[in-house]
């Protein structure tokens, strides 16, 4: 029994495998069985590190371009100067951030209003048309200001976000180019 022991030992130092092991049908069968998975357990787990190494990047970044202007109430402001779209979520013909996949982002959006103490402009954040963020001016500025705002928000895939505004008076216009007003956002964790 004892030599049978050391033989073993000794072919399986020589050949390094499981059918070397002079083992029953039984037990050989069981230590396969558990090589196999772990075999599989290290696959996934290489796929796993694969995905931490490479995270999903979603962020974009558009400002509104073309001359300043005086917006109606209900209209959705488009962006159409796209500096940064990883992901492509954002869809620069209808002002849209449509979230890629699921996770918690970051939105930021500014915008600049001309000057006159008789005018307002309230614009809203809105995700699938509820307000989630809210920039107004009131009738105090002397020069034209820029105002912003910054959310977090659970996105799922598919949901909307987009920014619309809401209030207007005096005919207040809106300003263009040089990031005056711009909306950008990014993926800060996915689900
Ligand atoms: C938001 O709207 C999009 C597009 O209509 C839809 O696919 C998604 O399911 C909506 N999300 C919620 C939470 O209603």
């Amino acid at each position: 029994m004892k030599n049978m022991l050391l033989l073993t030992i000794f072919l399986f130092f020589l050949f390094g495998n499981v059918n070397s092991l002079l083992l029953d049908n039984n037990a050989q069968s069981t230590l396969q069985h558990d090589v196999d998975e772990l075999k599989q357990t290290v696959a996934v787990l290489k796929q796993e590190v694969e995905k931490l190494k490479h995270p999903t990047v979603v962020a974009f970044l558009a400002e509104l371009d073309g001359s300043y202007f005086t917006p109606t109430v209900g209209q959705h402001l488009i962006y159409s100067n796209v500096h940064l779209n990883t992901g492509n979520g954002y869809h620069k013909f209808h002002g849209t951030f449509i979230a890629p996949i699921s996770g918690i982002y970051y939105i930021n959006v500014a915008a600049t209003v001309s000057e006159a103490t008789s005018k307002t402009m309230k614009i809203k954040i809105k995700k699938n048309g509820t307000e989630v963020g809210y920039i107004f001016f009131d009738l105090l500025q002397a020069q034209w200001l820029k105002n912003r705002d910054a959310i977090i928000i659970h996105l799922t895939a598919g949901d909307e976000v987009w920014t619309e505004v809401v209030g207007i008076s005096g005919g207040s216009q809106i300003a263009t180019n040089f990031m005056h007003t711009y909306f950008s956002g990014f993926l800060i964790n996915q689900d």
